[in-house]
């Protein structure tokens, strides 16, 4: 069910790669709550993913944008202003570790790849809000999001280099949040989502079996990727105008539990079969 939360609003969605990424439920959603937006992904990443398709269904166009390249994201901004004057929103939903491509644990790190996650994964969050603020390019009441994962503060086996870059990815939002909050009043969030089967999820070593823990100890459950969608159109609306510098989760309350019957349950169990009686 539609609201028209955004109704009149412009913005931008990086990261949509199909159906599965979470900026496609995002671009949906908005185009239903009559949103305006410009779409954009890799060159390589529009050639392998199905974004096209998502650009007809949401009557816009995709253009091309390497997240590192501050001359890619300068024409893109350009775009966006005269396409739609200043714009309202922003998702940065973008990540991506070569050491966890190549299978390389956190204590044997590749740093010309540790450099590029970090680079990808949220140095380029730096990159936009600062072409977008060099070309006062948002609205008075912007709102910018990115997403974030609770591996920037607790240790998930198998998560890696990745941690380090939520980490700086949270700590942006907070230092630029009072920088363009103090200055143009645009707000700076992150939301910390719940594991989710994307193309990047899946390349997190033992995913499965993560979302079953978190499914287990969360009172609500994993939130999906249509979920996480939901919570950010609220966030680019006019009824959070007042949230800003923040590390939002979005999470089904795994974050803040510490053990819950259903997990402790499985965890008895599987000491059962082994023979186990330490418990
Ligand atoms: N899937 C999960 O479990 C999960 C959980 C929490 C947070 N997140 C975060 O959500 C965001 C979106 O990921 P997703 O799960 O939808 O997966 P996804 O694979 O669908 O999206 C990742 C996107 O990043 C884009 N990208 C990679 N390098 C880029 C670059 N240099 N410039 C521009 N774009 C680039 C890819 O093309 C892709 O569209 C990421 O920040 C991810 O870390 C995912």
């Amino acid at each position: 069910m539609a609201y028209n939360l955004l109704k009149g609003k412009k913005g931008i969605i990086f990261g949509a790669l199909n159906d599965m990424s979470i900026a496609w439920h995002v671009a949906e959603k908005a185009y239903e709550e009559g949103a305006e937006f410009l779409l954009t992904n890799t060159p390589v990443s529009m050639r392998l993913g199905e974004i096209d398709e998502l650009a007809k269904k949401c009557h816009t166009e995709v253009i091309a944008c390497d997240a590192t390249k501050e001359k890619d994201i300068e024409e893109l901004v350009q775009t966006a202003i005269e396409k739609y004057g200043k714009i309202d929103f922003v998702l940065h939903s973008i990540g991506m570790s070569p050491n966890v491509r190549k299978k390389l644990s956190y204590d044997k790190l590749n740093y010309d790849y540790y450099h590029k996650t970090l680079d990808i994964s949220a140095m380029s969050f730096h990159k936009v809000i600062s072409v977008l603020k060099k070309h006062d390019a948002m609205n008075d009441w912007g709102s910018i999001i990115a997403l974030s994962y609770v591996a920037a503060q607790r240790t998930l086996y198998g998560y890696n280099d990745m941690a380090d870059a939520k980490s700086l990815l949270e700590s942006i939002a907070r230092s630029f949040g009072y920088i363009y909050g103090r200055e143009s009043k645009v707000r700076i969030n992150t939301i910390s989502q719940s594991p989710t089967m994307t193309t990047a999820g899946s390349g997190i070593k033992g995913i499965d079996g993560l979302m079953d823990f978190t499914e287990r100890m969360s009172p609500l459950g994993n939130a999906t990727a249509s979920e996480c969608a939901d919570y950010c159109i609220t966030m680019f609306s006019d009824l959070t105008k007042k949230v800003t510098m923040q590390n939002l989760y979005h999470d089904g309350g795994f974050s803040n539990m510490g053990m819950s019957l259903r997990a402790m349950t499985q965890y008895n169990k599987s000491l059962n079969v082994s023979g186990n009686k330490e418990w």
